[in-house]
């Protein structure tokens, strides 16, 4: 099987880069990030508090988290539940990026997501994926863009779905985010010693995916 990790911070466009690639290649899409916003939404549902690690080990011992593509797009269920949608807020962004941080959590992740590799040609987005999900991945890609960048792109995308924005409080959310995901102890968002920086703040979605096909191509042959 072969295996495409594609790391970087919040907002960097890896998952709409990854489908994209994931597409041209044949391979599934794996968002790992939904993952981690799953684990997220079920401790806000069940109001489990962050310094109960008891509590989390009891609540991630009663859920089960399973990936299913319809039409070729990842819906992610909780407990047969599709969650797909209810996960893309900001609140469950800010506390996948929190529960991320707890050992319990990651391990409970970790064996999904290097089954899907063991099982499947992918594209998987993510934070360490590249460090520690699939450390023998074919391509590593570390993708990043300027935090005002990611923040300007964020607010547009919220603006053209109708969604009142203030591009400052983005940036501010954005900002905090990378210094959670960069700073925690296990699994810190970090380029990979073997993998290719791809820097899109200049770059448009075309020219990213172009970018990353040709790296992959190289690396392929
Ligand atoms: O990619 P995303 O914004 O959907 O990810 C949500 C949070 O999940 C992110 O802030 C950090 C965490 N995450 C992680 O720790 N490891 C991954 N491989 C993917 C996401």
């Amino acid at each position: 099987m072969r295996a495409i990790a594609i790391d970087g911070p919040a907002g960097a466009g890896k998952s709409t880069i990854a489908k994209r690639v994931s597409a041209k290649l044949g391979y599934i899409y794996v968002d790992t990030g939904a993952l981690y916003r799953s684990v997220g939404l079920a401790a806000i549902t069940r109001g489990v508090q962050l310094s109960d690690i008891s509590a989390i080990l009891q609540y991630l011992s009663e859920i089960r988290i399973n990936i299913r593509y319809v039409d070729e797009v990842q819906h992610v269920f909780v407990n047969d539940e599709d969650v797909t949608d209810r996960i893309r807020t900001q609140e469950v962004a800010a506390y996948a990026s929190k529960v991320s941080a707890l050992p319990e959590v990651r391990q409970f992740l970790f064996d999904l997501q290097q089954q899907l590799a063991r099982e499947n040609n992918v594209v998987m987005d993510g934070r360490d994926i590249g460090t520690v999900v699939l450390p023998n991945a074919d391509v590593k890609i570390f993708l990043t863009a300027s935090v005002k960048e990611r923040a300007k792109r964020r607010y547009k995308e919220l603006c053209e779905k109708g969604v009142e924005a203030d591009l400052a409080v983005i940036e501010q959310e954005i900002s905090t985010r990378d210094a959670l995901d960069m700073n925690r102890d296990i699994a810190p968002l970090k380029q990979a010693e073997d993998a290719v920086l791809v820097d899109t703040s200049d770059l448009n979605l075309e020219e990213s995916v172009a970018a990353i096909m040709k790296i992959v191509a190289g690396k392929l042959d």
